[in-house]
């Protein structure tokens, strides 16, 4: 019986073993720097030296890996106790939270937002900044959608590229995460969770292949859940079998922090780094005490642990550090809050807030006799980049959506503020607020209204009010702290009334959304999202940003809860929506959105014509043309959906496969062309699990959303 298990156990490990032969840096350099290292530094290597950085080896020059978050600003400083270092200069470039950045829908402005964080984490000595964040968006209670991209695993993977190329661009390298499946946060540190094949390669892999194949990552950190039945940190499926062999990903693995749970699973799995152990032993942190650490010396000792998969874990992590230059002392690109990044903020914040609706053109604001606003809500006042969770900043500054409407208002325009409700454990609707809230909506000429969810405010108090925050995930989908009523009680004192809703993702409308003449969903839009959000208002920017993701009615007609499950059991969650995530559920079903995926208003109005459909060997061009019809300059997001006509498997009735934006003057038109290659009409058969492309026609339509969709034609594949 021993014997039998013994030989169980070598088949396996074998079997692992061809798992782990995957391709990874074997230059002579690398080469040559591991034949001089001792068994001691190289386990050094692949295990955490304090809470951000790994170890390093004086004695040859290779100095430790240091990292931050990520992912939209380089974060404030801690100590080895895990505490802000409160006495440093730690500030910075407060970005847009990443689905902000995903409403801009332009890749562009991705490679922007990387430059910043390249160029700030150089500034601040980091060579790995922690970001992006590229899980989707399953479910709107997700606490921590606001750092995600999107529902639609290729607009994700557009925005990933971008952003990763502009980080490394800078001479440091990024860091795709949490790999995989990290779509909830509720039970995060548990949570097994369980998908059919087809769900894994359609939905919530693409967006990391191509970080990897494209954007060129150099790091990947692996989540805290469970895939499976096998933490993702120490998975072999994901890490060795897909990720390093199937993709060919040649950089390093890192735990998420805190996400390791033995020794030789993550050893033997494809885990290249261990992080954050040390937060389960505050308040004194013992780094040979890692499940990576001093036990594999005496593993690799006793012949239990091969040498060379140890080698290959630092060869990984010397490979890093040779692209960013860290073995040359190549010096990155380094810069601090200059104009140029504050623009890139301002930008961002401009292009990806949203205009939901918009009656009669109530906004711009400008324009009309207007002397007097009544701003109303916490959100308009409150600042919000130390909220969130991990991804906090110390900024800069930050203009609050109050200051922004001041400055833009100048002298002509009377502003005045009443907060209307409290953030605050269990807080309902305030009386006394609500009827001072009235009170300055009776009196103004109009009302910026200013809510919506709420960020936490510091890190170090993980604040149980806040639901836009990591380690937690929202109770329900409904506007906190009353403020439906709030809202109902303002909206009837002064219908004139912009509501402006600050959030990660949807909220429930249905309270008060008929009432208002004008809804803006402005995400949390950095440190210039107060001038950002003015501009708009006052009809100095134009909108154009689009949602990247679908906002329901309410919670019960979302696809993960209306067919799969969530927040699952204590042990399990089984994602029985497959691949009817988002949008893909919507309109495969028959279902109405509140507002759909893509959807976006703008100033000024867009006409398609002239669509052209060519096909060329396997390659297909798609060519429309744009042109803007009002009076404003303005972007437009044209977006492109390909829906297969006799699909020999159940499939999702469209399919997002490309987009362009493209600014217009009044009166201008443009052709936009985009290329589709095979992979825009492929699906993963998990009968026989492959890509595959099925013979027939398929349907192609453009347009300005993925429920306005003006144009299209057909094309044989
Ligand atoms: C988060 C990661 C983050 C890490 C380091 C974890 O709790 O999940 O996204 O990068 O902490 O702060």
């Amino acid at each position: 019986m021993l014997k039998q298990l013994c030989l169980l156990t070598m088949g396996l490990l074998a079997a692992v073993r061809s798992d782990a032969q995957a391709p990874y840096d074997t230059s002579a350099r690398i080469a040559s720097l591991l034949q001089k290292m001792t068994l001691q530094e190289k386990v050094a290597m692949i295990h955490a030296s304090s809470p951000f950085t790994t170890g390093g080896v004086p004695r040859l020059s290779i100095p430790e890996l240091t990292m931050s978050d990520g992912p939209h600003g380089v974060r404030p400083e801690f100590g080895r106790d895990w505490t802000l270092d409160g006495n440093v200069a730690d500030s910075g470039t407060y970005l847009p939270t990443g689905v902000c950045l995903a409403a801009t829908w332009n890749p562009k402005l991705g490679y922007a937002f990387g430059r910043v964080l390249g160029r700030e984490a150089a500034y601040r000595g980091k060579n790995v900044i922690l970001g992006p964040g590229v899980n989707i968006i399953r479910t709107p209670l997700n606490g921590r959608n606001f750092e995600y991209q999107s529902e639609d695993p290729f607009l994700a993977g557009r925005m990933a590229v971008g952003y990763i190329k502009g980080v490394q661009d800078q001479g440091i390298s990024a860091c795709v995460k949490h790999f995989a499946a990290n779509n909830q946060e509720t039970r995060r540190f548990t949570i097994n969770v369980e998908m059919s094949e087809r769900a894994l390669r359609e939905i919530y892999l693409p967006a990391f292949k191509a970080s990897i194949q494209e954007g060129g990552v150099h790091t990947v950190m692996a989540a805290y859940n469970k895939f499976r039945g096998q933490w993702c940190s120490q998975n072999n499926y994901l890490l060795n079998q897909i990720l390093k062999k199937e993709w060919g990903f040649k950089g390093l693995v890192m735990s998420d922090w805190d996400a390791v749970h033995s020794t030789m699973q993550p050893l033997w799995n494809g885990l290249d780094v261990e992080m954050g152990t040390d937060l389960r032993m505050l308040p004194n942190p013992n780094y040979g005490r890692f499940f990576m650490a001093d036990t594999v010396l005496s593993l690799v000792r006793k012949g239990q642990y091969p040498e060379y998969l140890l080698n290959e874990k630092v060869s990984r992590i010397l490979y890093v550090m040779m692209r960013n230059g860290m073995l040359d002392g190549r010096v990155p690109r380094k810069a601090y809050n200059t104009p140029d990044h504050q623009q890139a903020a301002l930008s961002i914040a401009a292009e990806g807030i949203v205009l939901l609706k918009n009656e009669n053109n109530f906004l711009p604001l400008q324009g009309r006799r207007i002397r007097h606003i009544a701003v109303i809500g916490v959100n308009a006042d409150r600042k919000q980049s130390m909220g969130g969770g991990s991804s906090q900043v110390k900024a800069f500054y930050e203009v609050t959506p109050l200051e922004g409407l001041r400055r833009l208002a100048g002298d002509s325009i009377r502003i005045t503020y009443a907060r209307g409700y409290n953030i605050a454990r269990g807080a309902g609707a305030d009386p006394v607020l609500i009827a001072e809230a009235v009170e300055a909506a009776r009196r103004a000429d109009v009302v910026v209204y200013v809510g919506g969810s709420t960020h936490g405010y510091n890190y170090a108090v993980w604040e149980d009010n806040a639901y836009d925050a990591e380690a937690t995930d929202k109770p329900d989908m409904f506007l906190p702290f009353g403020q439906d009523e709030l809202l109902q009680a303002v909206l009837k004192a002064n219908p004139k009334t912009a509501v402006v809703l600050m959030s990660g993702g949807a909220l429930d409308m249905r309270k008060w959304l008929a009432q208002t003449p004008a809804v803006l969903q402005s995400w949390y839009a950095g440190m210039e999202g107060g001038n950002a959000l003015a501009g708009i208002l006052f009809g100095r920017i134009n909108p154009s940003g689009k949602l990247p993701m679908t906002f329901p009615v309410k919670l019960e007609d979302h696809g993960a809860h209306a067919l799969g499950q969530y927040p699952g059991d204590s042990v399990n969650v089984y994602y029985q929506d497959d691949i009817y995530v988002g949008y893909r559920y919507y309109d495969t079903y028959k279902v109405m959105p509140q507002f759909a995926f893509g959807h976006g208003l703008s100033y000024t109005s867009f006409a398609y014509s002239d669509l052209r459909i060519s096909r060329s060997g396997r390659k297909v061009r798609v060519q429309f043309t744009v042109k803007n019809t009002g009076r404003r300059a303005g972007a437009e997001v044209a977006q492109l959906y390909v829906s297969p006509d006799g699909p020999a498997l159940p499939r999702p009735m469209q399919e997002l496969k490309g987009f362009d934006k493209v600014l217009l003057q009044p009166g201008e038109q443009r052709m936009l062309s985009l290329e589709l290659n095979e992979d825009a009409f492929r699906y993963f058969d998990d009968r026989s699990n492959h890509w595959r492309l099925d013979p027939g026609n398929y349907t192609i339509r453009v347009g300005s959303s993925s429920r306005d969709l003006r144009l299209g034609g057909k094309i044989k594949m």
